[in-house]
């Protein structure tokens, strides 16, 4: 959703370009608008806020717009909520007469009922905005109860609201201190460096400055000045902690080369495959130590049943799940686009296992879902690549992706990676329960250890002069729809290469059960309209091919996604994109990867924006 930085150090620094840096690699996060607060040597907190992108805001700030000079500054990105994106509405937000400044990631959900109160009051308002109500009661705080502790006027401040948040707060009369607050899912951390220090929606915006670290947790508030930190949490009582160091490296977190991070992540996938097998798969075996903590504790005893909750991307990595693991470990699954399960009344209970997917660990719909089974009893295991994001605070062990950071808002290489512990854990219940035989164990195990060759030789080979996929891009730029089929994990697949298709490159896109197309949807083809089908060697292979015929036959062009070695699938496709042979339950990481680059190839024929495509939001903290 929204991204946030804030910086304090010394006076006279030009925080302006660290803010717009930070911005810049944020940016992922939002694009509807964005906006700086500095407070400058004078004392004065100067603003610039632009509509669109963060270019508009760079811009601006070019052409006689640039605050000066100071010591402290929040800056943020937004994805729209309350309010359209507009100057007036882009953050940061101010009281009355701007002693207060505020920037805002999530949302405050009982915001009209505290801005008709603080109206009451007469404070007057300038935005449409929910963020705008944190403003004005942190002055409230600050003017009364607190007495001018800006900390303790923030943590007055957020008794009354409801809602998630993480916040970056400063105040004119304190040009020393920076105040960042976070609950209820957004992430916050901290970057310290030498009596300068940042707070961020994410590590990447202040890499380049520092590596060491203190993640904000959930309910706590953080105060930063050029000496140091004070932690606190929302009840008042202080909090110790020491900061870490974190691996990756300001190259992981940028483009490296690549026209596009999503192309950068794509090529990245068999480092990405291979670190998200680290330490798990040795010599045939398997170690999973966060699950094997979990049955020692003897919650996995009871569970009877698997409900996997995800949204987007993560979703279609949850019915790969449901297949292999109703296929390994037969436990039934079921998979629910997590908007939808809170409000479904779901029946869940100690006897469930509860599977929230999520690479950001921050989407709400995701939250508030797992945090619904966790109160209905169920144990909890979230797959996710953000350490300490805030679905790992609701989950009894954690199976982290270990992707490295993904900028580009299309999920790729945090599909894959997903899979991967969607695998692991499939693999790690059946051996637990009996259901797979060591031997066929060990031979996915060494299966999933080939893949990160395997998609190697796709990547390789996409990028020879004579590889079909970008040609055929071309040819699918101008089209208005495309449909794609596929059954067992083939169907996941489809739909991921669906969803791919759509997100970056705007073409209409379905994906479908092959089987069901006949059943409506084929009204749909005509020789504008191509069919994908994924068509790897499987148990449901010949009915795929039976399905893509009953397509041709009706002058639709088909492009299939196969294994290398089947020439008599050219018969029944115009185009075919090989991928190695593997495991029939591995296939989809695999047959992802054409789909990917078909998807990247589209949505650059068409000039369209691939790493921050309309709309999007890399993660949605709102429900
Ligand atoms: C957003 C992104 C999707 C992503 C989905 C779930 O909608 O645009 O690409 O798949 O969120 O994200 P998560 O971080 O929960 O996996």
């Amino acid at each position: 959703m929204c991204g946030i930085i804030g910086y304090v150090g010394a006076a006279g620094t030009d925080v302006t370009s660290i803010l717009l840096d930070g911005l810049r690699r944020l940016e992922y996060r939002g694009y509807d608008s964005t906006g700086i607060a500095v407070l400058t040597a004078s004392g004065e907190v100067q603003v610039c806020r632009r509509a669109g992108k963060l270019a508009n805001l760079a811009a601006a700030v070019e052409n006689g717009a640039r605050p000066a000079p100071g010591s402290l500054g929040i800056g943020h990105t937004r994805w729209a909520t309350h309010g359209r994106p507009s100057d007036t509405n882009a953050h940061p937000h101010a009281d009355c007469d701007g002693l207060i400044t505020v920037v805002h990631n999530g949302i405050i959900e009982n915001y009209a009922e505290l801005r008709q109160r603080l109206e009451q009051e007469g404070h007057s308002f300038r935005s449409e905005t929910d963020t705008e109500v944190l403003a004005h009661l942190v002055e409230r705080a600050y003017r009364g109860e607190a007495q001018g502790d800006l900390l303790e006027a923030v943590r007055l401040a957020l008794q009354p609201v409801r809602g998630s948040y993480a916040i970056a707060v400063l105040c004119r009369e304190q040009p020393q201190l920076l105040v960042g607050a976070r609950y209820n899912g957004p992430f916050l951390v901290v970057g310290l460096g030498e009596r300068e220090h940042f707070l961020a929606s994410d590590i990447a915006a202040f890499l380049k400055y520092t590596r060491r670290v203190v993640i904000i947790d959930e309910g706590e508030l953080v105060a930063l000045r050029p000496e140091g930190l004070t932690i606190q949490r929302l009840d008042g009582t202080f909090v110790e902690r020491a900061p870490t160091t974190v691996e990756w490296d300001a190259e992981a977190a940028e483009k490296g080369g690549y026209p596009h991070f999503m192309l950068k992540e794509i090529y990245e996938q068999p480092e990405a495959f291979t670190r998200s097998l680290l330490g798990r798969v040795r010599a045939g075996q398997l170690y999973l130590p966060e699950l094997e903590a979990l049955q020692r504790s003897g919650a996995l005893e009871k569970v009877r049943r698997i409900v996997i909750v995800a949204c987007g991307t993560s979703y279609h990595a949850g019915l790969v799940g449901k297949y292999v693991i109703e296929r390994w470990a037969r436990l039934p699954v079921e998979v629910i686009t997590a908007g939808e399960f809170r409000y479904a009344d779901p029946l869940v209970g100690p006897d469930t296992l509860c599977v929230a997917v999520t690479q950001s660990g921050e989407t709400a719909d995701v939250l508030v879902s797992t945090r619904q089974a966790r109160e209905q009893g169920a144990p909890v295991v979230a797959i996710t690549n953000v350490v300490a994001s805030a679905v790992t605070r609701l989950a009894d062990a954690v199976l982290y992706i270990q992707a490295g950071p993904e900028i580009c808002v299309v999920a790729t290489k945090t599909f894959i990676a997903t899979l991967a512990q969607l695998y692991l854990l499939g693999l790690f219940l059946s051996l637990q329960r009996g259901t797979l035989h060591p031997e066929r164990a060990a031979e996915v195990l060494q299966a999933l250890e080939q893949l990160p060759m395997q998609i190697q030789r796709i990547l390789d080979r996409a990028a020879a002069a004579d590889d079909p996929i970008a040609p055929l891009a071309r040819e699918l730029a101008p089209l208005h729809s495309v449909m794609f089929i596929g059954r067992g994990v083939g169907y996941p697949t489809a739909l991921e290469g669906a969803l791919k298709l759509k997100e970056v490159s705007y073409i209409h896109a379905e994906g479908f059960p092959a089987g069901e197309l006949k059943h409506g949807s084929i009204a749909l083809l005509d020789p504008e309209t191509p069919l994908v089908a994924i068509a790897t060697a499987s148990h449901v292979y010949e009915k795929v091919v039976s399905n893509m015929q009953q397509v041709r036959a009706r002058d639709a062009r088909v492009i299939a996604v196969a294994t290398e070695g089947d020439e008599a699938i050219r018969e029944h496709a115009d185009v075919v994109l090989y991928v190695p042979p593997t495991l029939e339950e591995l296939s989809p990481v695999l047959a992802a990867i054409p789909l990917q680059l078909l998807a990247y190839h589209a949505a650059v024929a068409r000039g369209c924006n691939v790493d921050q495509p309309r709309n999007l939001a890399k993660s949605v903290t709102v429900e």
